[in-house]
């Protein structure tokens, strides 16, 4: 059978059950994250199985781009008609939508105001979706331009229209300073021609892949998209009905250079049994952290496949010493031969024998910072031993 065919993390083979236990690939610029997760992609794309790519520089879409595949990304002429409005289905979904435009930053302040702003946007969508009030480029138009007289019109009768209450005008302009970013976003996709398209419809129903490649200039502008795109995707997964044969694969590469994707920290412990493996590439535990605060934590431990490759001097080292930690410590027994000598009115010398247990670091930090291109270690969710990997580089395109 097709599906049975397994894939492989830098040339260790992954069991079925290793797959949705997710893959996390840390290294330094030219480690070989990338050509570890471009191996990773063709072995899942040999067999059939679906994938959501962030894909920088669109490198593994040129490698792997399919007929009937969706690409999205604004600045490409391929690029479908991702309409917002079509991923609202019910009215639970308005908060939903608004909180994957606009994701808390994990920043205690900043945070409570990007919740006044989700509630905004959540109330602005409810009742243009609610009313029928247009298409979603007619609903970013509005989001963008109105007068807050008409933006106050179209949040009345939700939690968001005490926001426009008298006296409140300094609080609304923070509010919707915060929104700003998410309704550029928005407005990149309008204007666009062809037919609507849902995430949440193609995650049901679709095939193939869908593509979001950037080129690193468009990294700040498509950024917040990428991250909304994913969230997105990443929850449709989880409304499916539970399966073991189906695999959707989410790869994203160079996480610390998107956003923060909202839901993605609690997200990991539940796809599995919908089938969903995450394949993670970043740099520095310090650059994720600052993405995920201490959700970055949850991340790498919820990540049960690692590989981890050259760790660079930057931040101290700290990534290098992370992977040391990850590939764990053993304990040895030494012998240790103390020689004492005391000062005092005559001077006397001892020397005793004792047997210590000490822990020492089967990979020394520094060993990690000085690894080649693409060598490194392998560890596999079901197993708990560490496997010493090189692999080649491997271009794909045919
Ligand atoms: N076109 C190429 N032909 C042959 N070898 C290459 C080519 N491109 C890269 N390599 C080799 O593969 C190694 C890993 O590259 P890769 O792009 O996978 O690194 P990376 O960890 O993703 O780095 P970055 O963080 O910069 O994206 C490079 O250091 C280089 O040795
Ligand atoms: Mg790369």
């Amino acid at each position: 059978m097709r599906y049975r065919r397994g894939v492989a993390l830098a040339g260790v083979p992954l069991s079925r059950a290793d797959e949705t236990m997710h893959v996390a690939t840390i290294g330094s610029t030219g480690s070989g994250k990338s050509t570890a997760l471009r191996a990773l992609m063709h072995d899942a794309l040999a067999r059939g199985d679906r994938q959501v790519v962030a894909d920088p520089e669109g490198t593994a879409l040129g490698a792997f781009f399919a007929e009937g595949d969706i690409i999205l990304n604004p600045f490409d002429a391929r690029c479908a008609r991702w309409d917002v409005l079509s991923e609202i289905e019910r009215p639970s979904d308005f908060a939903f939508v608004a909180s994957s435009l606009l994701p808390h930053l994990g920043q205690g302040d900043h945070d409570q105001w990007i919740s006044y702003a989700q509630q905004l946007l959540a109330g602005a969508l409810e009742n243009f979706w609610t009313l029928k009030l247009g298409s979603s480029d007619d609903f970013i138009e509005m989001l963008g331009c109105a007068k807050l007289g008409e933006l106050r019109q179209l949040c009345i009768g939700t939690p968001a229209a005490r926001y426009f209450e008298e006296g409140g005008e300094r609080m609304l302009a923070s509010i919707m300073g915060t929104m700003a970013p998410a309704i550029g976003n928005l407005r990149h996709m309008a204007g666009r021609g062809g037919e609507p398209f849902s995430l949440r419809a193609w995650v049901r129903g679709g095939s193939g892949s869908l593509w979001m490649p950037y080129a690193a200039n468009e990294t700040a502008a498509l950024r917040g998209l990428i991250s909304c795109w994913m969230n997105i995707a990443i929850f449709e997964t989880l409304s499916l009905a539970s399966s073991r044969e189906r695999r959707i694969w989410f790869q994203i590469d160079e996480m610390d250079a998107l956003g923060r994707i909202e839901g993605l920290t609690n997200a990991l412990a539940r796809l599995r049994k919908f089938g969903g493996c995450v394949a993670l590439g970043f740099q520095s535990y310090a650059q994720l952290r600052q993405v995920y605060g201490d959700g970055a934590e949850t991340i790498i431990e919820n990540c049960g496949n690692l590989l981890l490759l050259r760790s660079g001097l930057s931040d101290d080292g700290g990534t290098a010493k992370l992977a040391s930690q990850l590939i764990g410590s053993r304990e040895v027994e030494r012998q240790d031969i103390n020689r004492t000598r005391s000062r005092g009115r005559y001077l006397t010398r001892s020397m005793s024998m004792q047997t210590r247990r000490a822990v020492e670091d089967v990979v020394l930090p520094s060993e990690i910072m000085q690894l080649p291109d693409r060598a490194g270690f392998v560890k596999r969710a079901g197993s708990p031993d560490w496997v010493r990997v090189r692999f080649p580089y491997g271009d794909f395109s045919s």
